[in-house]
């Protein structure tokens, strides 16, 4: 049987850097309130005009992790795109991104796990690659939240959390096996799915509805999240699904050389570090940054952390994601 490892990594995220003191101007809200809730301190949004959305960002980001692989837009066997703000209602962002590449007619898939959706992307390209049909996967993680919050107050619980970004993955082939993925995985819980959501445009929420109704500015349009019931959830869900890779492998949280968590909320990443004991130098956090960037925040992390030259050969890497759904996963990887 074969191994998958990854083989290139990049990132890309817009220049547009908001601060949360840019933010107390178009709502109620402050840094000191931001920064002691979330760790955030600032996040990229897309500027008005800009070419970019999920797939644009998406393509530059495959871009660079492509050429790093030593590979070229031509040797990528299958896409994997993983994002919960979507250029379309449909088709997804895996077949723009093939032709924005211009890739042979490659299979392209898109994956609807919100914040756990690199982690899913990777596993899918994981099993591709284990059972020999494909030898190099593109997994990529991208989101275009600013277009989607609402900005004014009544959204300031979400709004000031969401920040825009894409990250790419090469995942190929390898014959060496204790290299590479060594396992993965996945949950849900679908009984939570309104806690924290998007319900319109939906075909349970559809558009005209709402636009008949004269209100544009309706809700549903917005994300929902129930604040104190995601965090509860998600630090119990992080913990047990580290645990659950770590067992699997025989490994222990002393093993781990490099954690990245998704970048939920400082907060959250600080509980899961003080749980298993991790010191500073073995958890990556970035959210200061970019914000939570959802399907992206566990790649840009994974690709900054390997530019910053954080990942050496034959580290032990473990990333782990919670998101709506609830859906949570994790990684388990030797570099
Ligand atoms: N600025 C100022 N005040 C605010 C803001 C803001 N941006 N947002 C909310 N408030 C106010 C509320 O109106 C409320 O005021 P009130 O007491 O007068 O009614 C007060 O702050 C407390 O509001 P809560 O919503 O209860 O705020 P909480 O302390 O729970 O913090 C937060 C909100 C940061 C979202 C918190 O619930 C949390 O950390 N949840 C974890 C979920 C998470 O991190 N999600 C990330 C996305 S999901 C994911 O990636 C898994």
């Amino acid at each position: 049987m074969y191994n998958s490892k990854i083989t290139g990594l990049g990132y890309y995220v817009p220049e547009n850097v908001v601060t949360n003191d840019d933010l107390s101007k178009l709502m109620d809200t402050n840094d000191e309130w931001i920064q002691e809730r979330t760790g955030i301190k600032e996040r990229r949004w897309i500027e008005e005009g800009s070419e970019d959305t999920s797939a644009v960002m998406g393509a530059k980001a495959a871009r660079i992790a492509i050429e790093r692989a030593g590979l070229t837009t031509k040797d990528i066997d299958f896409i994997v795109f993983a994002t919960l703000s979507p250029d379309y209602y449909f088709p997804g962002c895996g077949v723009q991104l093939q032709e924005m590449l211009d890739m042979r007619t490659v299979g392209a898939l898109d994956i609807r796990n919100q914040c756990s959706g690199f982690v899913y992307g990777l596993s899918v390209a994981d099993q591709f690659i284990k059972t020999g049909m494909y030898k190099n996967v593109l997994v990529v993680g991208s989101e275009f939240h600013s277009g989607g919050l609402d900005k004014t107050t009544r959204g300031r619980n979400v709004s000031v959390i969401f920040g825009d970004g894409a990250g790419a993955a090469v995942l190929s082939r390898t014959e060496d096996n204790t290299k590479g993925i060594l396992s993965t995985h996945l949950h849900s819980e679908g009984k939570h799915a309104e806690e924290l959501t998007v319900l319109a445009p939906s075909i349970r929420h559809w558009v005209p509805e709402i636009l008949e109704a004269n209100d544009e500015t309706d809700e549903s349009y917005f994300p929902y999240m129930n604040g104190t019931f995601v965090f509860k959830n998600a630090v119990v869900r992080f913990s047990e699904v580290i645990m659950e890779g770590l067992q699997k492998n025989n490994l222990q949280a002393t093993d781990i050389d490099l954690f990245i968590p998704h970048q939920a909320n400082l907060r959250i990443s600080q509980f899961i570090q003080k749980k298993f004991k991790l010191n500073d130098d073995q958890v990556y956090n970035n959210i200061m940054n970019y914000g939570n960037t959802t399907a992206a925040s566990i790649i840009i992390a994974l690709s900054e952390a390997w530019e910053k030259g954080k990942i050496k050969d034959n580290d032990l890497v473990v990333l782990a994601a919670f998101g709506s759904g609830f859906t949570w996963g994790s990684v388990v990887m030797r570099w």
